[in-house]
């Protein structure tokens, strides 16, 4: 058998699969080859680079309240991506669309949930809420193993802080004008990261109803 192919000079399959070189170089072209097919035409569709009618950039406040949800770590326990299943959608509400991230740089989809998917949290709870949730999660949902993060209602959001990261969201096509730009040391002075954090969970979700 083995000799039969020997005699097939012009393509012989056994060249590759007895070459590591080979091997590993086509199977390279193959993979890369089949990445290409599956993400290139995303760059291009409609539906995952226009954002869904409604949508508004952070404001100064809730990107703040973004970066601290960055800092702690909050996405190790919650998602924010509702699949389009019923147990999904019966529970969290209307399931994710790739047009409501298109502002979202990185976007905060995660699959790890210790805790309930936080995609459409906005308006569900009070501020009040979620200020006593943040402080101790056990004052208001007495089984929680949510961690408490008393030290958000005392670190102050930094003004000047504020225009350098709205300058470079810009630049990756996030619609910041310049009066949002102007006006984002005042709209988030003497605000505390409680408050911040508070502001970015409340508008989640909630171009969609
Ligand atoms: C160790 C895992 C863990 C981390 C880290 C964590 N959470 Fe939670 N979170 C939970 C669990 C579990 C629940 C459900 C129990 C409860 O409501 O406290 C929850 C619930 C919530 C809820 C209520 C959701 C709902 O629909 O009822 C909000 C809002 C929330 N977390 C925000 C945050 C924020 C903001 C951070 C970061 C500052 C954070 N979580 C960090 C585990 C975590």
């Amino acid at each position: 058998m083995a000799d039969n192919n020997h005699n097939v000079k012009l393509f012989s399959h056994e060249k590759i699969e007895t070459s590591n070189f080979l091997m590993i170089v086509l199977t390279l072209v193959v993979v890369l080859f089949g990445a290409l097919v599956e993400i290139v035409p995303l760059f291009f569709q409609h539906s995952t680079t226009e954002p869904v009618p409604g949508l508004k950039p952070y404001t100064a406040l809730q990107l703040a309240g973004r970066d601290v949800y960055l800092r702690e770590g909050c996405y190790n326990c919650h998602s924010q991506m509702i699949r389009p299943f019923r147990a999904e959608t019966l529970r969290y509400g209307h399931y994710s669309m790739a047009g409501e991230f298109v502002y979202d740089h990185p976007f905060q989809w995660g699959s790890k949930r210790t805790g309930p998917d936080l995609h459409r949290v906005g308006g569900k709870y009070s501020d009040e809420w979620h200020r006593a949730h943040l402080l101790n999660p056990r004052d208001v949902v007495p089984e929680s193993n949510m961690p408490a993060y008393p030290w958000l209602d005392e670190n102050k959001v930094d003004p000047a802080g504020m225009a350098p990261r709205m300058k470079a969201l810009r630049l990756v096509g996030v619609p910041y004008t310049e009066a949002d730009i102007s006006g984002s040391a005042e709209e988030v002075k003497d605000k505390t990261e409680l408050e911040a954090v508070i502001a970015y969970l409340q508008v989640l979700g909630t171009s969609v109803k």
